[in-house]
């Protein structure tokens, strides 16, 4: 990765993680429960949604600081999303970040509420941020907590997880799994951006181009994480390598081949960076976001 970005991304992920606590310690909460909770969003991670809605908002000449209300919000959504993804009753798997799983140091009823938790401190977080923020109108304050419900519920990400679960163990066409991937993954991502575009008060072409890229780096993301699944170690990932494969998941590898899983991966990210160049956005950080996407190695 080129040196500029790797900086880049870690000054990014330092703030995140600098204002990741403080987001939960503003309640009275069981003290098992909050260590479930700080035990999972605070064991690293690539901090990505967080780092993409701080991007767009740089992009769009707005100060980040007015993102990390949401970039935390989106980090404890995503961190919650992991837990249950680990479950025994989903995908069954034992490391998480470089660590033992929550349910596997918690427990699963444990686990299961701190994700809970993690999903309902996130809207009511964002509200309060924004309920009365000077610099974000109301009405962009609503979109926001509109679509960010919308992308992770049953029509967005739940929903991705359910056909994935329903994918297990049976043959998938290519539009099936581009549905599941498209809002199993993407659709976080496109929260995070859209979200992000109605906090700078941007202009409709905007927020459509910032769909668009969305949309495809989203799905390069989950197609670069099945790409993972095949050729990562389990160190460097942080989690089990292969675990798609001994769930008899369908994945971009086993349905296309890995030839052309690449080669559909390369074709989304320089569709993303297209859509950014339609709109004036060619030299923005998101183009060089979209490339490390696809030459992430974790
Ligand atoms: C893993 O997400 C789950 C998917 C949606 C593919 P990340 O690869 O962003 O995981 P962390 O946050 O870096 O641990
Ligand atoms: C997870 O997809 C997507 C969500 C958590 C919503 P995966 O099951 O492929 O993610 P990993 O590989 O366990 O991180
Ligand atoms: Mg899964
Ligand atoms: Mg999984
Ligand atoms: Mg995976």
């Amino acid at each position: 990765m080129n040196q500029t970005l790797s900086a880049y991304l870690q000054e990014r992920a330092a703030l995140i993680e600098r204002n990741l606590l403080s987001a939960l310690e503003r309640e009275e909460v069981p003290a098992r429960l909050y260590e479930s909770m700080s035990y999972s969003l605070m064991a690293g991670g690539k901090r990505l949604r967080p780092v993409l809605v701080l991007a767009v908002l740089e992009s769009l000449g707005a100060p980040i600081e007015r993102g990390i209300p949401y970039a935390v919000s989106l980090e404890l959504i995503h961190t919650y999303s992991l837990i249950h993804d680990d479950l025994p009753a989903m995908d069954d798997d034992d490391l998480r970040r470089g660590k033992p799983t929550n349910h596997k140091v918690y427990g699963e009823a444990t686990a299961i509420l701190a994700g809970d938790a993690l999903l309902t401190r996130a809207f009511s977080s964002i509200a309060d941020a924004y309920l009365e923020h000077p610099e974000v109108k109301p009405e962009n304050g609503l979109r926001l907590i509109a679509e960010l419900g919308r992308r992770c519920g049953a029509a967005g990400m739940v929903g991705g997880q359910m056909a994935d679960m329903e994918g297990e163990g049976r043959p998938l066409s290519l539009a099936e799994l581009e549905y599941i991937h498209c809002h199993k993954t993407g659709d976080l991502l496109v929260a995070a951006l859209r979200g992000a575009a109605y906090l700078a008060d941007a202009s409709p072409t905007l927020i459509d181009a910032l769909t668009r890229y969305g949309m495809a780096i989203g799905l390069a993301f989950q197609i670069q994480d099945d790409i993972l699944d095949v050729e990562g170690d389990t160190a460097q990932l942080g989690k089990t390598a292969g675990s798609d494969q001994s769930r008899q998941k369908v994945t971009y590898p086993s349905l296309i081949g890995m030839e052309a899983s690449k080669q559909k991966l390369a074709q989304l990210v320089s569709d993303a960076k297209e859509a950014l160049r339609a709109v004036g956005l060619g030299d923005s950080i998101l183009v060089p976001l979209a490339d490390y996407i696809m030459e992430r190695s974790c």
